[in-house]
């Protein structure tokens, strides 16, 4: 099929055969310990038959501390073995199904603010927000301090070192969604080292990239960023005092990242939990998807504008539901971005870019409804997927954990 999408790309001097990303979505369903489970499994081998050049593997934490949910991945010692035994697999499975393996990159995550390790709230802060703690100031805060922040570079670095141990590809240091590195970003009334002056406020995220690049010499890094937070200014970056998008802080913490070898960046914005709508346009949403991904659009485009050198992956896909591949397709065409990547459209229908190169166009029937089921699922403590178009396996932990049927 003659289209942008499945033209090849080079990244990091590795040639990739289409435009396609499959976006880290975390799926709740580790093991106790962090290892992977067997719906984790059966999630990543039904995306290795996506055809989709890139999988992107979802948060995954860098300490027990930081996970967002018991079941999140954690990527450790004692779990490296169920790692590699995954990635075997969808490197395997893409072989025979596709021809080709996609590139595997990991998210390696600290949930900070919204760090759950043992089922509730056990948040680790850049900062004191009263913007985020609206209602919830009596909730006990664990502020970073120094000597804290001081010890995660080493985290990241023996992450890296797993990573690399067990076979991925690629390592994304995650600065978005308002976990930890995301918080530090808008952190100007802290004082010392990680606050104030953007230098202080990026220092974290950036000595980490520095820390897994040392430790995983064989492996590239890139980044998955907020191009800002769209929370009312001063409350978060990106926003200037009028209350309007202003990137020029993103550009700065680019041309550092640019500096540091990164050349891929997965742009995204907005936070999951107090705007989910901004990140992933939805129905019943207090804004139309199309504003929505009017804003998506146009700060992708300044950026992939400001830094031609660096390849973008646009977010908010599955907003456009059968739409969706024409609409990226024109968007990659205008130079917006590089890459299309989807999160949704992943879980309700992986193998949607099958079918668009196949028959020119997605399955009505299959396309991701935009409902926010997966997320209901994953906010009530539940494993995470579609529970409409995957029913046969969601559908009961839906009525279980939401409905409480
Ligand atoms: C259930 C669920 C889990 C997600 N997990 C992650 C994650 O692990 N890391 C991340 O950066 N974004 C995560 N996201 C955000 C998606 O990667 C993506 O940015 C968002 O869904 C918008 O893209 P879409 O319109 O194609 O769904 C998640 C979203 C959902 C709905
Ligand atoms: S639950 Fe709804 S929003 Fe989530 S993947 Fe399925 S159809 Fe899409």
């Amino acid at each position: 099929m003659n289209n942008i999408l499945n033209t090849p790309l080079s990244i990091y001097g590795r040639q990739i055969p289409n435009r396609i990303v499959f976006h880290p979505m975390e799926g709740c369903d580790g093991k106790e310990n962090g290892a992977i489970g067997e719906l984790t499994r059966r999630r990543y081998l039904r995306f290795a038959r996506s055809g989709a050049a890139i999988i992107w593997f979802e948060a995954t934490a860098v300490c027990a501390e930081g996970r967002a949910n018991p079941r999140q991945l954690y990527l450790n010692e004692e779990t490296k073995d169920s790692y590699s035994e995954l990635l075997a697999e969808i490197r395997k499975t893409a072989l025979d199904e596709c021809g080709y393996e996609p590139l595997i990159i990991v998210q390696l995550t600290h949930s900070g603010r919204f760090s759950k390790p043992n089922g509730t709230p056990e948040p680790i802060v850049a900062y004191r927000n009263s913007h985020w703690e609206k209602g919830k100031e009596n909730q006990p805060y664990t502020v970073a301090n120094d000597g804290y922040c001081e010890s995660i570079p080493l985290r990241y670095a023996e992450a890296a070192r797993l990573a690399q141990e067990v076979g991925f590809d690629g390592i994304d240091v995650k600065c978005c969604h308002g976990y930890l590195f995301n918080e530090f970003l808008s952190a100007t009334e802290r004082e010392g080292r990680y606050g104030g002056s953007l230098e202080n406020r990026m220092r974290l995220y950036l000595e980490c990239v520095d820390s897994a690049r040392k430790a995983a010499d064989k492996l590239f890094v890139t980044t998955r960023l907020n191009a800002c937070d769209c929370f009312p200014y001063p409350y978060g970056y990106g926003v200037n005092a009028e209350n309007e998008i202003d990137l020029s802080e993103t550009k700065i913490i680019i041309t550092e990242l640019k500096k540091r070898g990164i050349g891929l960046i997965n742009l995204t914005l907005g936070n999951p939990y107090l705007i989910p709508h901004i990140n992933r346009p939805c129905i019943n949403a207090p804004e139309d998807g199309k504003i929505g991904m009017e804003r998506i659009y146009g700060v992708t485009k300044e950026l992939k504008t400001a830094f031609p050198e660096i390849k973008f992956i646009m977010s908010g896909l599955s907003f456009e539901g059968e739409n969706a591949l024409d609409y990226v397709s024109d968007a990659l065409s205008d130079g917006v971005a590089d890459l299309a990547g989807f999160g949704r459209m992943t879980f309700a229908y992986p193998d949607f870019f099958r079918d668009y190169l196949q028959n020119g166009k997605l399955d009505k029937s299959k396309v991701c409804l935009k409902c926010s089921k997966c997320t209901e699922l994953m906010r009530n403590a539940s494993v995470a997927g579609c529970p409409v178009r995957d029913s046969e396996v969601y559908m009961p932990y839906y009525r279980r954990d939401v409905l409480k049927k």
